[in-house]
């Protein structure tokens, strides 16, 4: 549990900290609760060492030109170095940004817990050089340097239509370069493997469970099928930088890496994705980013997020019956039923799987929401469709 005496922090979080602890004590709540903080990642004062079941995320990444002002604004000699040519200089300058956010991230990460980490590498010219930066290595090599152990990463293939698949000298051999077309999952834990001890910690991760036939998609090294983001931004400058990830990416971590009720944080929130994946998932959240020009974008999404929600659950239920049905006409065994949902399963692990449908969603103060789930597991009435 978290010791009141390790908030640092003033009267108004000590208030927010406690209704939040509140709240995520009782694993069998039916609501969580998301705030997010509009500050510098940097220092995250505000948040009680090993409070954190889950980090999910995706920083700016290093020596990719849109975030160069960024950057550049934070340490003027990231600015000089580009000026001059110096890529590499600006290259480690950019992580030494980024570093304070992993070493706080380590802090208040509880034991046994995950970090998914969305980075990309970055080909650049500066000056007359050309050369690849690899971000992911980078930023792995930190994170085990700090004390977390890294595990096999997932590789995002990303969906693209580029029309020049290859760059450099065209059909000549052998100045030419591979089009890069992935990014990565970075998978890290802190310290040992995350125990469920009590019978209603099992019970929890039993309903948290994933169905046999996602599982076999989601926990592969390379994916394949997620498509990039589509946000309706509502201010082109939050547009141009906020290089959101898909919901989709989100909303798969957070089912294969957390139980309902854990905490999940996103240092680097931009428009606030991995807190509506929270939201829709019965994970409570914080979110922190420095930029406060996406509180409109963020608040009025986290508003509206019910039907939303409850819409994609509804499809991955509807997936979960094709796949049902495609497998009994192919003849293969379906061997167990679905307490909640009567409906066949693979494997006995997925037979106390439930899907929290949303009810309703409420401000709570200043960037503060809590979300109702409804009593019983999602949508009933689907199921006679
Ligand atoms: C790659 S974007 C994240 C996009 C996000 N995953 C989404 O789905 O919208 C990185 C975000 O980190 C924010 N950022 C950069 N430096 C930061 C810092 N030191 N503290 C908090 N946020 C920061 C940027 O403003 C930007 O919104």
């Amino acid at each position: 549990m978290i010791a009141r005496k390790e908030y640092n922090i003033g009267l108004f979080s000590c208030r927010f900290f406690d209704r939040f602890w509140r709240v995520v004590r009782s694993s069998l709540s039916m609501k969580t609760i998301h705030k997010i903080f509009f500050q510098d990642a940097r220092d995250l004062k505000e948040i009680a060492s090993e409070s954190v079941d889950l980090i999910v995320t995706s920083p700016p990444y290093p020596m990719i030109a849109m975030w160069d002002d960024m950057f550049g604004s934070q340490n003027l000699e990231i600015q000089n170095a580009l000026a001059r040519g110096d890529g590499r200089q600006a290259y480690e300058l950019m992580h030494n940004l980024l570093n304070p956010v992993w070493d706080e991230l380590f802090r208040i990460l509880k034991d046994g817990r995950f970090a998914c980490i969305n980075i990309g590498d970055a080909t650049r010219k500066v000056k007359n050089d050309f050369c690849l930066y690899p971000n992911h290595a980078k930023i792995l090599n930190y994170l085990i340097d700090i004390g977390f152990s890294a595990l096999p990463d997932i590789l995002w293939r990303k969906q693209t239509n580029a029309p020049n698949k290859f760059m450099g000298s065209g059909m000549l051999p052998a100045g030419a370069y591979v089009t890069l077309e992935h990014e990565y999952i970075l998978i890290v834990r802190k310290g040992s493997k995350r125990e469920f001890k009590t019978e209603s910690e099992k019970k929890n991760r039993r309903e948290s469970a994933l169905f046999w036939e996602e599982r076999n998609i989601w926990y592969s090294d390379v994916w394949t099928d997620i498509k990039g983001a589509k946000q309706s931004l509502s201010n082109a400058m939050s547009r141009w930088r906020s290089a959101a990830f898909p919901f989709d990416l989100a909303y798969r971590l957070i089912n294969m890496y957390s139980v309902k009720g854990d905490v999940i944080l996103d240092p680097f929130l931009g428009t606030g994705t991995t807190i509506t994946a929270a939201m829709t998932s019965r994970r409570n959240s914080i979110g922190v980013e420095i930029d406060k020009s996406f509180q409109q974008t963020i608040c009025p999404i986290a508003r509206h997020i019910v039907d939303f929600s409850n819409d994609y659950l509804h499809d991955r239920l509807k997936r979960h019956f094709e796949f049902v049905k495609n497998r009994i006409q192919s003849s293969l065994p379906l061997k167990y039923t679905n307490r909640h949902y009567g409906c066949p399963v693979v494997t006995s692990q997925e037979q106390f799987i439930s899907l929290d449908g949303l009810k309703a969603v409420q401000g709570r103060g200043d960037n503060i929401f809590e979300v109702i789930y409804s009593a019983k597991p999602l949508f009933l009435k689907y199921m006679v469709e």
